[in-house]
């Protein structure tokens, strides 16, 4: 897959099949998280990667998903992922301006998940001091997002927004996702 088909085809996935991913991968989207631009090249993203099924569960209930679905998206324990990378700023790095960092890094372990056929969603809503207890990590380190990573059990389509952007699931448990048109975000071309 290339890069744009990755970018097209990339969406977050909330339902996932029990397989185990290996340990090489998760390793590789630390690379490519690494390689990501960093402002003034100061690279302060630190990253925990958690792959035991034991603090993977751990992890996993301190998540939530899907606010827009009501519960309806958010992935059973049977669904859950099989691994996550959590991402942290190193505090002895950057005491600031390193959330643009955080994203770039972030956008990278994604689209590079979807080119080897996992499955990802970023997790914001997160219960962070309980999941840094379960990294083992000191107040240097602040969580910034966790990362599920795993292997697709759901369908999701991106589509067109015709005005209201709450992703929704069909008759056939496929998720849509509007996106807002060239034409409401490109404010002007001079
Ligand atoms: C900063 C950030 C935080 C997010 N936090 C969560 C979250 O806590 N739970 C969740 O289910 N999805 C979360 N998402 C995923 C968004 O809901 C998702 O990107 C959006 O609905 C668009 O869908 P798409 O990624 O498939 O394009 C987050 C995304 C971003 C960028």
């Amino acid at each position: 897959m290339d890069c744009i088909e990755s970018i097209l085809s990339r969406r977050s996935i909330r339902k996932f099949r029990r397989k185990e991913v290996p340990a090489d991968l998760l390793r590789k989207l630390v690379k490519y998280a690494s390689m990501a631009a960093s402002a003034m090249n100061r690279q302060p993203m630190k990253y925990v990667i958690v792959s035991s099924d034991e603090k993977a569960g751990e992890v996993f209930k301190l998540t939530r998903w899907a606010g827009y679905l009501k519960g309806k998206g958010s992935p059973s324990w049977d669904e859950r992922p099989e691994s996550f990378i959590l991402v942290f700023n190193d505090r002895e790095l950057a005491k600031e301006g390193y959330e643009l960092d955080a994203g770039a890094a972030i956008q990278n372990i994604l689209l590079g998940a979807n080119s080897l056929g996992l499955a990802t969603c970023w997790l914001g809503a997160i219960d962070r001091p309980a999941i840094c207890a379960i990294a083992g990590t000191d107040d240097r380190y602040e969580l910034i997002a966790a990362v599920a990573v795993g292997y697709p059990n759901q369908k999701s389509v991106p589509e067109p927004s015709e005005g209201d952007i709450k992703y929704y699931l069909d008759e056939e448990n496929v998720l849509h996702v509007p996106k807002r048109r060239l034409d409401e975000i490109i404010l002007n071309t001079c």
